[in-house]
């Protein structure tokens, strides 16, 4: 584990003195075994040293690229994987040492839910809807007499009927199946719950009920959320914080309106300028993303973003850049930052006597 130590979120949501926050990761690190032929071997570094903090009633979104670790991180903080470094902490007890205990792992399982992204194969076709939402409460020993009342309940407050308890999942659409996963993972009141690409696989407009809905019932119940998406439009609108990774890393951390304001790091200037919404179209994006990423089996030297990054230096193939706090509650893993750096310089070219007459559209280029 690292040494670094850093606002790894900006709020301390209404947290007493002395309490520990919700949800605590120091540092994990996850590496794959993987074979490169047939006889070499070789392992892929999914997540790489990753800080992260949830409050009490808090949405932490985790964004970037398909194969940069979102899953991984999504399944170490679930317990579902081991860490090969690092620590989790749920309420400030280590998740390693509550899985040695079949009490304390139950009340885990318990206040720890998910819901993931394919809502057709995450539901036994042979189970009816009712059997799915029950299953949990039946094996946290719930009173028989009070599950099917609360099954009902629970398929009104995600907007579906009563009777769809009798339905099979493949009677629903995928909207009313993800609500379904969305009612399961409400059934035993968590404190946290983990979506991971919940609204990925839903057209636009499902998506836009099914985020309302995860609001909705985060406004009524108070746990947090962990929201992993791919999609920065989801992210800014569901999470209070945001976590930006870039190749099993970690480069930026910030409310999420700060970010949205104010992004700092190269990789996610260039990752808000690629998904500009429509319409900020009229402004030329300032900069791209360019090339692939880095195979995660053998990731860049010092800086892993330094082979996309037009601002690159010598010292980013030779040193991991340290986090950086610019502003409260604000952290950024460049060396453009370090020793008071101000980040990339951008010149506002709109302003320049050479501009032409006809180019009258801000253009802000990085240099
Ligand atoms: N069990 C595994 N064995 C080997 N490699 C794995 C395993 N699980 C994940 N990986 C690798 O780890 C890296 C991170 O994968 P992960 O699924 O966490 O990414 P992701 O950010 O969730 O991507 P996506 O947005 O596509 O879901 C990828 O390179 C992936 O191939
Ligand atoms: S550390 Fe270097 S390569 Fe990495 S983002 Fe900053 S300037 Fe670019
Ligand atoms: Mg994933």
């Amino acid at each position: 584990m690292s040494s670094h130590t850093y606002a790894i979120n900006p709020t301390e949501a209404g947290r007493a003195p002395g309490e520990p926050p919700l949800l605590e990761a120091k540092g994990i690190s996850k590496s794959f075994p993987v074979r490169l032929g047939t006889f070499a071997r070789g392992a892929v570094s999914a997540v790489d040293d990753l800080w992260l903090t949830a409050e009490k009633g808090q949405t932490v979104g985790i964004v970037g690229e398909s194969g940069c670790g979102k899953s991984t991180a999504a399944r170490l903080i679930l317990g579902l994987i081991d860490c090969d470094e690092g620590e989790i902490l749920f309420e400030g007890e280590d998740v390693n040492v509550i899985k040695t205990d079949t009490y304390n792992r139950r009340q885990l399982r318990r206040n720890l839910q998910m819901v993931f992204q394919d809502p057709y194969s995450s539901l036994n076709p042979r189970a009816s809807i009712g059997e799915l939402i029950g299953f949990p409460m039946k094996v946290h020993a719930f009173p028989a007499d009070e599950i099917g009342d609360r099954v009902g309940s629970l398929l009104e407050s995600v907007g579906l009927h009563r009777n769809h308890a009798a339905y099979y999942p493949h009677q629903m659409s995928g909207g009313q199946r993800q609500r379904v996963n969305i009612a399961r993972a409400l059934a035993l009141d968590p404190k946290l719950i983990v979506c991971d690409e919940a609204v990925s696989a839903l057209d636009k407009s499902v998506q836009a009920q099914v985020l309302e809905l995860l609001r909705d019932q985060q406004a009524e119940h108070g746990f947090a959320y962990l929201f992993i998406s791919h999609d920065l439009n989801v992210v800014e609108y569901v999470s209070d914080v945001v976590v930006v990774m870039y190749l099993g890393q970690v480069v930026e951390v910030c409310t999420s309106e700060r970010l949205y304001e104010d992004p700092q790091h190269p990789y996610t200037k260039a990752l808000l300028d690629s998904v500009l919404t429509l319409s900020r179209r009229h402004e030329e994006p300032a900069s791209k993303l360019e090339g692939e990423i880095p195979s995660p089996i053998n990731p860049p030297s010092g800086c892993r973003f330094r082979t996309r990054c037009p601002h690159a230096m010598p010292i980013c193939a030779e040193q991991r850049p340290a986090p950086v706090a610019t502003e409260p509650g604000h952290t950024v893993s460049c060396h453009l930052y370090a020793d008071g750096g101000q980040g990339p310089v951008t010149i506002d070219l709109s302003s320049t006597d050479s501009e032409s007459a006809d180019s009258k559209s801000t253009v802000r280029r990085a240099i």
